[in-house]
């Protein structure tokens, strides 16, 4: 059985409205999901309340606030309105221009409107989802808010919408485990895909740019969305090495299997710390950490933990989605990435590894000498990251790691010689 909200309607007071929409776009500006005159000029054009009906105004204007309008019989979420924060991050990626044409895959209603600003009346905008009530519900909303000239109808992205194409940008708003081969037929030359594109577990809002027969993308941010449904949708593994009252532990695997008695065993056998003596302030992102060792580590793996199994010390990690883990399936071992606080303030933290299994020692030494890597020699660099069709031969394939998925090579480059 699946749960669809409710629209219940409040009725704001629009000084209330324009006050509370200014100080989201303060608070979008600050947190560098704004950064052009455009895409703030769009955020102020349209009202997001309006797309979000059954939310006070506060939470409606909150910039992290999601709204979920649908789920399944396990309460997993299965469409929402995203986050302020990623919906103006993913459309600076985009960098839509007046005049042109764009489809979004995922609908809601408020980001196909925002496009349609960016768009402008010389544009078109084509809103795709799989789910039917949610084109009901975008459908409905559209014309209320002024934006009834958006194209919104049902369909399986993963084919994407071969009627209106080609599309100068395409912004999925969905998680996809690959890039559809349906997306770069679409995509008109120097066009744009941006995508959350899940690697090895981690996803990330990728901005692939078409350079000549090439995807490039060089823009990345670690984010999360829900998972693709349809002909597109790649399941995770999540092996269970822990499970009680709440509390929660286990490996989630993008690609192959592991021995999950062996490494469920690892878990409550001893385990070994290593420390790297790389540090982090409190709060600052290190989205390009984790990236680096999603392309430095041999087997990968991330290690999710709910907040009751955190809190007892089962692990010592800080993720319920999950943190960085290096596998070594032959030795049954694994280590994760944990922190530790290097003051009493609690203001700056040092990196470091649990290793648990016969080789606990050995991986967790393994990872820290990777954090390590990437502080002396990546740190504050993105790496270029690179879309290839499944069929492309080795020699074509820019140096660095190889990512294969069902229908494209990824590749990640690092800058080298800092
Ligand atoms: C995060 S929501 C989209 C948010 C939206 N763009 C907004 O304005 O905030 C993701 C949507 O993707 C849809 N979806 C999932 N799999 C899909 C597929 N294969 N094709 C098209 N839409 C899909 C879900 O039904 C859901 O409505």
């Amino acid at each position: 059985m699946t749960t669809l909200r409710p629209m219940v309607t409040h009725t704001p007071d629009p000084a209330r409205i324009d006050a509370l929409r200014e100080e989201m776009i303060a608070e979008l500006r600050k947190l560098g999901a704004i950064r052009t005159e455009a895409v703030e000029k769009a955020i102020r054009a349209v009202g997001r309340h309006l797309f979000m009906p059954e939310e006070t105004p506060e939470k409606a204007y909150a910039a992290e606030h999601a709204l979920i309008t649908k789920r399944d019989e396990n309460g997993v979420s299965l469409s929402s309105v995203s986050a302020a924060r990623i919906q103006a991050f993913m459309l600076e990626q985009a960098d839509i221009r007046p005049g042109t044409r764009v489809l979004e895959i995922g609908s809601g209603g408020y980001n196909a409107a925002l496009i349609a600003e960016l768009v402008g009346p010389g544009g078109e905008v084509t809103t795709i989802d799989i789910d039917p009530d949610v084109i009901d519900r975008a459908k409905k909303l559209l014309p209320v808010a002024g934006y009834g000239r958006v194209h919104a109808l049902v369909a399986d992205g993963a084919e994407g919408e071969p009627t209106r194409a080609p599309y100068d940008r395409i912004v999925v708003t969905v998680e996809a485990a690959d890039l559809a081969p349906a997306w770069a037929d679409q995509l008109a030359p120097g066009g744009r895909i941006v995508v959350p594109l899940r690697l090895r577990g981690l996803t990330w809002s990728v901005a692939f740019q078409r350079e000549n027969d090439d995807l490039v993308a060089r823009d990345f941010e670690v984010c999360g969305f829900v998972p693709m449904r349809g002909a597109g949708a790649r399941d995770e593994h999540l092996v269970v090495l822990h499970d009680g009252e709440g509390e929660e532990v286990g490996l989630r695997l993008d690609e192959g299997q592991v021995d999950a008695g062996q490494m469920r065993k690892a878990l409550v056998g001893p385990g070994a710390e290593a420390w790297s003596g790389v540090t982090l302030g409190l709060g600052l992102p290190y989205d390009d950490l984790e990236l680096w060792l999603v392309s430095a580590l041999p087997e990968f793996a991330l290690l999710a933990a709910t907040r009751a199994a955190r809190d007892r010390g089962v692990v010592a990690s800080w993720s319920r989605r999950g943190v960085a883990t290096l596998l070594d399936r032959g030795a049954c071992s694994f280590a994760y990435l944990t922190m530790r606080p290097t003051t009493p303030e609690r203001k700056v933290f040092e990196f470091g590894a649990v290793g648990h299994g016969p080789k606990a020692a050995r991986v967790a030494e393994q990872l820290v000498t990777q954090v390590r890597a990437w502080d002396r020699d990546h740190r504050g660099h993105k790496p270029e990251l690179r879309a290839f069709p499944v069929g492309t031969g080795d020699r074509r394939l820019p140096a660095g790691t190889v990512l294969e998925s069902s229908a494209f090579r990824f590749t990640i480059s690092w800058p080298v010689g800092r």
